[in-house]
């Protein structure tokens, strides 16, 4: 018998790194209805890194959904070839295959007669797990999609909001803890909003599990924000550039991925940068209640402060007043109420802007791990870290290969490559 943890199966993808991914190959893949002009999806070669999130964007009809369909052989290639971590899906059984990729679609795609804790369970159900560790999974899929188990498990999901439902499907595909994570505009049915904070939810998630995930969107800032990678198809399903997100932002291919891009490319790539990633933190002098006032203006006025941040006693910014304000209360105090404007380290660097732009001092405090003071920003540095970093190229790794013509395919066959 096989550990009972693992996902034990053909595509086991599981791997020492904190990687849980598997690479994906398209080599050379083709859908043709018949009776059509061209090919739905015409010779897509494509090289999905495991552990990455790729996203899928271009214009209605394009293929993206047939596409991500041929991953899990929802819908048959015509021709070509697929591998997960080296083996050809087209050589598995399908139903075995689909229980082995998760699949997430708009609005969860659950089963509305069925309650929540049902619709979550239903892959391990088939692979015979025992019910005890169902019902554990899927609590802990619940917790991990950020719903309480006690409150939701039971319902069912036409008694939850659009997002929740979304939070369901995403927990169900996660339920045989799967190598590769198929989604096609999962958050396209909910308010923008929701849609940020399941964008959120995402990444956290997947920083934790380092899943495969191959996402398919129509909102080009969905895609700049949640992929490492953004693949922009055109017609049939061609390759026009895969890229980089900062990459497509500042050097879009050609015409057609510029007018894809829209504008304000520039304030678009704020989102690409974290706080926690800038060089920019800067010190500022910090002040905690019963320190004596005078010294906290001397150490202020030694490095040319002119206010100071004020921690609790567990370093967590509760004020940011000027010298002069702490001068005239005479002690160092916490029990005034001020909105001290504060950002999450990895906050990115478009919400400190926003954040910024409120500030009386032209500069926010970012805080860390439970919300403990580690520096301030301000915007003449965050505006220095941003022409950095657009002029850099940064350190991508590999570029994986992709395109629709026969050199592609066969870099993709490994003729050429490792
Ligand atoms: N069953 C089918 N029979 C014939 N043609 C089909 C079939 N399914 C899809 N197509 C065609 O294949 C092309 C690609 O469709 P696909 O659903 O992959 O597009 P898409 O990029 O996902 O579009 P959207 O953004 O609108 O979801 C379209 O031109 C579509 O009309
Ligand atoms: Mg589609």
């Amino acid at each position: 018998m096989p550990d009972s943890t693992a996902s034990a199966g053909p595509l086991d993808g599981h791997r020492p790194d904190g990687v849980s991914g598997a690479a994906i190959d398209l080599v050379g893949v083709t859908k043709s209805y018949p009776g059509q002009g061209g090919a739905a999806v015409d010779r897509i070669s494509l090289q999905i890194p495991a552990g990455e999130i790729v996203m899928l964007v271009g214009p209605s009809g394009c293929g993206k959904t047939t596409t991500l369909k041929m991953i899990n052989r929802l819908i048959e290639p015509t021709s070509g070839t697929i591998t997960i971590d080296g083996r050809d899906v087209l050589s598995l059984d399908g139903d075995e295959l689909r229980r082995q990729i998760g699949y997430v679609i708009q609005a969860g795609g659950l089963f509305p007669h069925m309650s929540v804790a049902t619709n979550v369970g239903i892959v391990p159900g088939m692979l015979r797990w025992e019910k005890k560790r169902i019902a554990e999974r899927t609590d802990e899929l619940l917790e991990l999609v950020g719903l309480d188990p006690a409150k939701y498990r039971d319902r069912y999901p036409g008694e939850l909001s659009g997002g929740q439902q979304q939070r369901v499907g995403v927990a169900r595909a996660l339920a045989a803890d799967p190598p590769v994570l198929l989604m096609d505009e999962p958050f396209g049915a909910v308010d923008p909003i929701t849609r940020q904070r399941l964008q959120d939810e995402l990444l956290r998630i997947q920083d934790e599990l380092r899943k495969t995930i191959v996402c398919v969107t129509h909102d080009f800032d969905e895609a700049v924000k949640l992929g490492d990678r953004i693949v922009v198809l055109g017609e049939g399903a061609r390759v026009v550039q895969y890229d980089t997100p900062a990459q497509v932002l500042a050097h879009p291919a050609d015409p057609f991925v510029e007018d894809f891009v829209g504008s304000g490319a520039a304030l678009k790539a704020l989102t690409l940068t974290r706080v926690g990633e800038l060089e920019a933190l800067q010190e500022t002098t910090t002040a905690r209640v019963g320190d004596a006032v005078a010294d906290v203006v001397a150490r202020a006025r030694a490095v040319g402060d002119a206010a100071a941040v004020v921690l609790d006693d567990r370093g967590r910014p509760q004020r940011w007043p000027w010298l002069r304000q702490l001068q005239a209360e005479g002690d160092v105090v916490l029990d005034r109420v001020e909105d001290v404007l504060s950002v999450d380290r990895r906050a990115t660097l478009n919400a400190a802007l926003d954040a910024m732009l409120g500030s009386r001092y032209g500069g926010v405090v970012v805080t860390g791990k439970n919300d403990v003071y580690e520096g301030v920003l301000f915007l003449q540095t965050a505006i220095d870290a941003v022409a950095t970093t657009r002029g850099g190229s940064g350190d991508d790794g590999p570029v994986p290969v992709a395109g629709n013509d026969e050199d592609a395919a066969r870099a993709l066959a490994g003729e050429g490559a490792s």
